[in-house]
């Protein structure tokens, strides 16, 4: 198998909007690969987050890729959108789409990658056609919509399964720690998406020297 690098991305949904750009910098000299934007919509979600202006605003603060995680109805109104703003990588849940195939390629039209996300509940066998088109699987180990909750061990599998046919970078996003990465990671999952844990902690540079030297399975 071919090997995939681990990234480390803490999600900016447990930042200090209040000092996002210095927030984001704290992120860059800690080591980060990528930095995760949660964007809610209060109807696929029941939380309320940010639009494309805030992406836009991101992306003068950093050079580092940006990856919009997208649990919003009608996607496919809003992607051009945030690809203008700066994303670099758009992802969206499986079931805000009657058309997923044409949705990858418009945002990989747009020059930008593509990946879709499965949350719990929804099965593999959902996006198992997709597989070719993706430059990422996001895994949720959590329900979306809320940093803080806790990692749901039952997602691990899905992981385990989506590996076997998917080369590319699986992410893994929801009460992520150093703990439960490894056993994510040991399943096939390269891409650690963290908020509370990362942000939280008094020493975030430390947490993800750590994290990048867990062993991925078949790295
Ligand atoms: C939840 C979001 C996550 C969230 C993760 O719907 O998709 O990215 O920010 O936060 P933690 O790591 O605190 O679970
Ligand atoms: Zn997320």
């Amino acid at each position: 198998m071919k090997k995939n690098k681990i990234k480390i991305t803490p999600s900016l949904l447990s930042a200090d909007f209040g000092c996002l750009a210095s927030e984001i910098k704290k992120a860059e000299k800690a080591g980060a690969d990528m930095l995760h934007v949660d964007v809610m919509d209060g109807h696929f979600v029941p939380n309320i987050t940010l639009g494309p202006f805030i992406v836009r605003a991101m992306r003068k603060v950093t050079k580092l890729p940006l990856i919009t995680h997208l649990m919003i109805e009608n996607p496919e109104k809003y992607v051009k959108e945030f690809a203008k703003a700066g994303s670099d990588t758009i992802i969206f849940h499986i079931e805000t789409t009657k058309n997923a195939k044409a949705l990858i390629r418009r945002i990989k039209s747009l020059g930008k990658k593509a990946g879709v996300c499965i949350k719990p509940k929804t099965k593999v066998s959902s996006i198992r056609k997709l597989l070719p088109l993706l430059d990422e699987v996001l895994v949720m180990t959590v329900e979306p919509g809320f940093a803080g909750q806790k990692f749901m061990k039952s997602e691990v599998p899905k992981i385990r399964e989506i590996r076997k046919n998917f080369a590319r970078d699986i992410s893994v996003d929801g009460g992520i720690t150093y703990e439960n990465a490894c056993e994510a990671a040991a399943a096939g999952a390269n891409v650690f998406i963290a908020g509370t844990y990362l942000f939280g902690a008094k020493n975030m540079k430390k947490l993800i020297a750590e994290m990048k030297k867990i062993k991925v399975c078949g790295n």
